[in-house]
């Protein structure tokens, strides 16, 4: 494990709080869309299908004979919509907040930038639910290859090797959070690098945010609500989260067409995430969008196989690398960096 790479990952600056992110009628407008537009997937939901996929990414094995179940994972009870892509907004009634001159001016002053340009919008909704899994680092991009032509494990691999630097897009996101809740429903952060300190800003908050590069920093949700609460039963990849239609102001959780979980305003946890590519200057600007220095997956992967030879590893060059599961493997095994260890004790119900 390239545990010293994991030091690397420290953001442009630490982050910055503010308050009141959303006005209270930008507030009301985004919470509109969620409730009228739901009800919305789990985010496990967009990466895997079966229970066995979640199992090979993390742990490894399923035993011989078991057929493992959604029950039996625990799947983590947190959904995700989509406000925007790129250039475009999906709905007109939120143009103001994602088109933000506030934010633009937030995120170009942190990351000392001159231009920047909105690019990814989403939320995250939940209810009681567990730690958001181990400390992690958005995923990035690279001037060209990106999600579009590049498989996620190849910009995984190529952001954690810390060789591509050069060719990574700057980024900053303005992150929001509105949760009341007693119990957890925080953000954990380490600006100073894995090894630092952690950086908790607690709930509950309401329209507190921050200004953060969280492609450079480690970083994951608290758990929250009460424990007793946090894993619903029942739950399979397909279940949704949206509005309660016998509670104007309430939230449920549904898997084939059963309610699985009564979400009331007051535990709910709304998390607005709101993303810009920033160019230091406009040298930075016409490089990346006149691509005259872009990279590719033939120069990527050249330059991990030469980084893995200079550390002295053994391998037998793969004649079609980007199939090549054993080569695959070789490298998430290589370049896997740890993360932090120092993670803070979960809120329980009776810290609260
Ligand atoms: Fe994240």
């Amino acid at each position: 494990m390239l545990r010293e790479l994991a030091e690397n990952f420290r953001p442009v600056a630490p982050p910055r709080l503010i308050e009141e992110a959303y006005s209270e009628d930008q507030h009301r407008r985004l919470l509109q869309v969620v409730r009228d537009k739901g009800p919305w997937p789990l985010i496990l939901a967009e990466n895997f299908s079966s229970p066995e996929e979640v199992i090979a990414t993390t742990s490894g094995e399923v035993p011989e004979g078991v057929e493992l179940t959604w029950d039996m994972i625990g799947l983590n009870p947190v959904f995700r919509g989509y406000l925007a892509r790129g250039g475009v907004c999906f709905y007109p009634e939120l143009e103001d907040c994602y088109y933000n001159s506030r934010f633009l001016e937030l995120v170009r002053e942190y990351a000392d930038c001159q231009y920047a340009e909105p690019e990814t919008y989403l939320f995250n909704i939940q209810g009681p639910s567990p730690i958001g899994g181990p400390p992690h680092l958005d995923g990035t991009v690279f001037r060209g290859m990106t999600m579009e032509n590049t498989p996620l494990w190849l910009l995984l691999t190529m952001a954690k090797s810390c060789l591509f630097r050069k060719w990574q897009a700057r980024k900053g996101q303005v992150i929001a959070w509105y949760y009341q809740g007693k119990i957890g429903g925080g953000f954990n952060c380490w600006p100073d690098g894995p090894s630092g300190e952690p950086m908790q800003i607690n709930a509950p908050m309401w329209g507190r945010a921050v200004v953060v590069e969280n492609e450079m920093m480690f970083h994951h949700g608290q758990a929250c609500g009460p424990v007793a609460s946090r894993q619903p039963r029942g739950l399979d990849i397909s279940s949704t989260f949206g509005a309660d239609p016998a509670d104007s102001a309430g939230w449920q959780i549904e898997t084939f067409g059963e309610v699985n979980q009564k979400v009331p305003a007051e535990e709910m946890r709304f998390l607005v995430h709101w993303g810009a590519r920033l160019f230091k200057n406009m040298d930075e600007v016409r490089v990346a969008y006149d691509h005259t220095d872009d990279i590719n997956a033939e120069m990527a992967l050249n330059m991990l196989m030469d980084d893995m030879r200079k550390r002295g590893i053994q391998f037998e060059e793969p004649s079609d690398p980007m199939q090549d599961r054993k080569f695959i493997a070789l490298l998430s095994q290589v370049y896997d960096i740890g993360g932090p260890t120092n993670i803070p004790a979960d809120a329980t119900d009776e810290a609260a």
